[in-house]
């Protein structure tokens, strides 16, 4: 039986009374990637920390793995859109990783068990840095950074891991090389994933469904019945296309993250 890593009906998300979301339903089957799209302002994080009970103004139907978020708790992990580690804190590649399991027990007792540091040396050799366990978390380059913070996320054994424009920030050889860690992580450990990004393009080949939001849904299917050119330009502003390149779906919005920002000027 298929199961639903996440269930939304209705889903209407609020802050201090006034809805940021509105009426979403949609759902998530285990194992599956959902690539999350929509402008700045869309309402994308906003999904995910209420996915993964960080937020909890709502109202609607929202269920992960059959329960309300704040109950399953435990088998999800968010990597938010920028870490809050302090880099003038020399954290090593292993601390920062073992940190995912000492997390949600105590920031206080900064003492990693043993056992968290043997698991920590496992994760860091499946995001591809073993051997870098002991080199600083903040002379990293933005694409091992991103890395450890995937081992980190992995820690704690999720079943469902919330990605905040993982991509963003990282020069093209830095996103092929998170690419395919997430790629790994789908094949390897069948998480269900769901991915938040500006530039699409990349994360296409992983991305079983693609969601497109503006406060509302706009569209959600697999990828080919989504973006159409038309779907994109309401979303992205009549400068974005979709493309078919030799049989690949490639989405130009670039043009369009000039139009908003435009607009937000
Ligand atoms: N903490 C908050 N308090 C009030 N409004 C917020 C808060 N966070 C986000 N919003 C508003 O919710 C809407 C969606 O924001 P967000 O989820 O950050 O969008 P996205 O991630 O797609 O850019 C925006 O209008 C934003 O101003
Ligand atoms: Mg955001």
């Amino acid at each position: 039986m298929d199961m639903n890593a996440v269930e939304a009906e209705n889903l209407t998300v609020l802050y201090g009374g006034q809805p940021a979301l509105e009426g979403l339903t949609f759902n998530v089957e285990e194992g599956k990637t959902m690539l999350l799209l929509g402008p700045n302002g869309a309402g994308k994080t906003t999904l995910l920390r209420t996915i993964a009970a960080l937020h909890s103004e709502y109202s609607g139907k929202l269920l992960v793995f059959g329960e309300p978020p704040h109950k399953a708790r435990d088998l999800i992990s968010y990597v938010p859109q920028s870490h809050s580690l302090n880099e003038r804190v020399p954290l090593t590649a292993m601390e920062v990783v073992a940190m995912g399991s000492i997390y949600r027990e105590s920031f206080l007792h900064f003492r990693i068990p043993t056992s968290a540091m043997d698991k920590a040396k496992e994760v860091l050799g499946f995001v591809g840095l073993a051997g870098m366990e002991n080199r600083l978390f903040r002379e990293l380059s933005g694409g091992q950074k991103q890395r450890v913070l995937l081992a980190r996320a992995l820690m704690s054994d999720p079943r469902l891991l919330l990605l905040d424009e993982p991509l963003s920030a990282l020069d093209p050889s830095a996103r092929v090389e998170v690419t395919a860690v997430l790629s790994k992580i789908k094949r390897e450990r069948g998480l269900t994933m769901i991915i938040t990004t500006h530039d699409i393009n990349p994360l296409l080949e992983i991305g079983d469904r693609v969601m497109l939001i503006n406060k509302r849904l706009i569209e959600f299917g697999k990828p080919e019945e989504v973006l159409r050119d038309d779907v994109v330009k309401s979303v992205y502003g009549p400068l974005a296309r979709a493309v078919k390149v030799e049989g690949k779906l490639f989405c130009i919005t670039g043009d369009a993250h000039i139009y908003h920002r435009r607009e937000e000027m």
